[in-house]
């Protein structure tokens, strides 16, 4: 059983964008672990969203780990300019490179931790030959493109077999990309890694999504950026809706 709380990413999408600064500064101070970025090219994904200026200007202003989500076709088109604004994490889909071990390979190269993502029709077998070089795995619980969606309830088996996978590799789920574990060399393989959900990652839902395995949240309007709550109040019930949880 692993006994650290699940760590929250908090997604930035769904922040205030004329007060981008004052939300991250309340977000640090409500102590959540990484900001979450969701970047969208309008190929991908039916949506627009985001990109690596600014990511850089967060990176300007606070030093909790950035967390990349690239919704993009060809992600290894951009990766050079996602490295260079300061992507702590750079996680890609599997369904947008034809090369994933190859495009995972240079993330690593490029000073940052490899993620994948799965979208809810994906199975799990498809990162099989590609796990030894990621540091998270990234379960879509809604189809990606746009915050506030209804969660897609047949997702949530993948994060118990994803959980399985890990352990069936001899390895622990826990603070993967946490302080503890350092990077591994490129080239290396790993056989750890954190299991992230993201999607209507809700204080209703989170329990059971904890319960089947993940590590991390995605922490959107369905929680920290609720409506009617400050951010502060949706951290604190976030965490409260978790903190008990078995895993
Ligand atoms: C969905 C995004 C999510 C989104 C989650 O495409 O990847 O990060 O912001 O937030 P909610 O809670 O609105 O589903
Ligand atoms: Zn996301």
């Amino acid at each position: 059983m692993d006994t650290q709380p699940p760590k929250i990413s908090a997604s930035l999408m769904c922040a205030d964008l004329c007060n981008v600064e004052r939300d991250v500064r309340a977000l640090e101070q409500a102590g959540v672990d990484w900001l979450h970025f969701d970047i969208m090219d309008g190929r991908f994904v039916p949506n627009i969203a985001l990109g690596p200026d600014s990511v850089r200007a967060v990176r300007a202003i606070s030093d909790l780990p950035l967390d990349v989500h690239l919704m993009v076709e060809e992600p290894e088109r951009y990766l050079p300019q996602f490295l260079d604004a300061g992507s702590d994490i750079l996680a890609i889909h599997v369904e947008a490179t034809r090369h994933l071990r190859r495009t995972l390979q240079l993330i690593r190269e490029g000073g940052a931790r490899p993620a994948l993502c799965l979208n809810p029709a994906t199975p799990l077998d498809a990162i099989e030959y590609a796990a030894g070089l990621i540091d998270m795995l990234v379960i879509m619980t809604v189809d990606p493109g746009f915050a506030g969606q209804k969660l897609i309830r047949s997702t949530l088996p993948k994060i118990a077999a994803a959980r399985e996978f890990v352990r069936s590799r001899g390895a622990s789920t826990t603070d993967v990309v946490g302080a503890t574990r350092r990077a591994a060399p490129t080239g290396a393989e790993t056989t750890e890694m954190e299991i992230q959900v993201d999607g209507n990652v809700s204080f209703e839902h989170a329990p059971e999504m904890v319960a089947q395995g993940a590590t991390v949240l995605v922490a959107g309007s369905s929680s920290v950026f609720r409506e009617g709550l400050s951010i502060e109040e949706g951290v604190e019930r976030l965490r409260a809706a978790v903190a008990t949880q078995e895993r």
